[in-house]
C-alpha cells in the first residue's frame, strides 16, 4: 500500500494501535502469543484502523480512547479471519499459512475465541456503553451473516439477499468502526449517523470488490486463495449478474442444489462469468457506493482527515489486494 497517502495523517497513531494489539496476549500461553504475533506481523491492510482513526481524528476524539477503539475493531476483524479461514478450509492469508494450515481445528477455534475475548476487552476499555453495545451487536450480525451463507444456499441467487449477506459479514464492521469513532468524539447525532452511513457505503463496496477479486485477482497479489467462492457455493455479484443475462445455468443450479460438479465445469463457468461483462457491472455497483460515501463527506469542511477519507474510499474501489 506504499502508493496511498491516506495513512499519512495517522502514521504515529497506527503504531500505537499496533503496539496495543501486540500486547493482548502478554501473560497468556506462549502459543497464543506466537499466534497473535504471526497474525499481526503478516500485515493486513489495516483499513478498518485507518477509518476509525481518521473519523476520530477529524472530530478530535480523545486519542487514548480512539487508539483503544481502533485496536478493538482490528482485533475483532482478525478473530473473524481466523475462524473464517477454518470454516472455509483456506490455507493462505496475507501471503502466509493460516493457523488452520498448521494447527488442529480445536487449537484454531480456541485462538479465535481468545482474540474475540481480547477484542471485547478493548471495546470495554473505551468506557462507552454505546460503543460496547455496538461492538457486541456487530459480532452477532457477522455470525448471523456467516450462518445465513451456510444454511441458505437456495436463496443465494437473489440480489437483496446478497446485499444483506455482505452487509452482515463485512459492511457492519466498517459501519461500526466509523460510527463508534464519531460517538467517541461526542459529535451531534446527525453527524454520527452520517459517518455511520459513510462506513456502510465503503464497507459494501469493500466486500463487492473482494468478491470481484475472487474472479479477477492473482493469489500472489491478493495474498489469499482466489476463484474459491464459486467452488464453495458462494454466489456473489459477478455470478448474479451472469445469471441475469443467461437466466439459467446448469452448473450454477447444480452448485445451488449442492450437487457435485467437476473441476472442468467450474473452470468453464469461471471463464463464462469473466467474459460476460458481469465484472464490469459489479465494479459499477461498488463505485456507486463509493460515490455515495464521498457525497456524505462533501457536507463537511475540508480538512486533512476528510481528504484522507475520500482517498480511502477511492482506494477501496481501485484496490488489487
Ligand atoms: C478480508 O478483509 C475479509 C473481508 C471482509 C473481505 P481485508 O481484505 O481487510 O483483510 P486484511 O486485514 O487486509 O488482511
Ligand atoms: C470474510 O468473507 C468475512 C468475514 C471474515 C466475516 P470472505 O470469506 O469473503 O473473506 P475472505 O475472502 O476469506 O477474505
Ligand atoms: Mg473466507
Ligand atoms: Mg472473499
Amino acid at each position: 500500500l506504499s502508493d496511498v497517502t491516506f495513512f499519512d495523517p495517522i502514521q504515529s497513531s497506527i503504531l500505537l494501535v499496533e503496539q496495543r494489539m501486540r500486547t493482548q496476549a502478554d501473560g497468556f500461553h506462549p502459543e497464543l502469543k506466537s499466534a497473535l504475533t504471526h497474525l499481526l506481523s503478516a500485515g493486513g491492510k489495516r483499513i478498518r484502523v485507518a477509518v476509525a482513526l481518521l473519523v476520530g481524528g477529524m472530530f478530535k476524539a480523545d486519542q487514548h480512547r480512539l487508539i483503544t477503539l481502533a485496536a478493538a475493531i482490528e482485533l475483532l476483524h482478525t478473530a473473524t479471519l481466523v475462524h473464517d479461514d477454518l470454516i472455509d478450509g483456506a490455507l493462505m492469508r496475507r501471503g502466509n499459512p493460516t493457523l488452520n494450515a498448521r494447527w488442529t481445528p480445536a487449537a484454531t477455534v480456541l485462538t479465535g475465541d481468545f482474540l474475540f475475548a481480547q477484542a471485547a476487552n478493548l471495546a470495554a476499555d473505551t468506557k462507552s456503553v454505546r460503543v460496547i453495545k455496538l461492538f457486541t451487536e456487530t459480532l452477532a450480525t457477522i455470525c448471523d451473516g456467516e450462518v445465513t451463507q451456510m444454511f441458505e444456499r437456495q436463496f443465494m441467487s437473489d440480489f437483496k439477499g446478497y446485499e444483506k449477506r455482505i452487509y452482515a459479514k463485512t459492511a457492519s464492521l466498517f459501519e461500526t468502526g466509523a460510527f463508534s469513532a464519531a460517538i467517541l468524539s461526542d459529535v451531534p447525532e446527525q453527524t454520527a449517523q452520517d459517518f455511520k452511513q459513510y462506513g456502510y457505503e465503503i464497507g459494501m463496496a469493500f466486500q463487492i470488490v473482494d468478491d470481484i477479486l475472487d474472479y479477477t485477482g492473482e493469489q500472489s497479489t491478493v495474498g489469499k486463495p482466489v476463484a474459491s467462492d464459486l467452488r464453495q457455493g458462494i454466489m456473489t455479484l459477478p455470478v448474479l449478474f451472469f445469471l441475469e443475462q443467461v437466466k439459467q445455468d446448469p452448473v450454477v443450479t447444480a452448485i445451488l442444489d449442492a450437487r457435485r460438479v467437476s473441476e472442468e465445469q467450474i473452470q468453464r463457468l469461471l471463464v463464462d462469468i469473466r467474459a460476460c461483462g458481469a465484472v464490469d457491472r459489479a465494479i459499477q455497483e461498488a463505485n456507486r457506493h463509493i460515490q455515495a460515501a464521498i457525497g456524505i463527506l462533501s457536507g463537511y469542511p475540508i480538512c486533512t482527515e476528510r481528504l484522507a477519507l475520500e482517498e480511502l474510499a477511492r482506494f477501496i474501489s481501485q484496490r488489487s489486494k
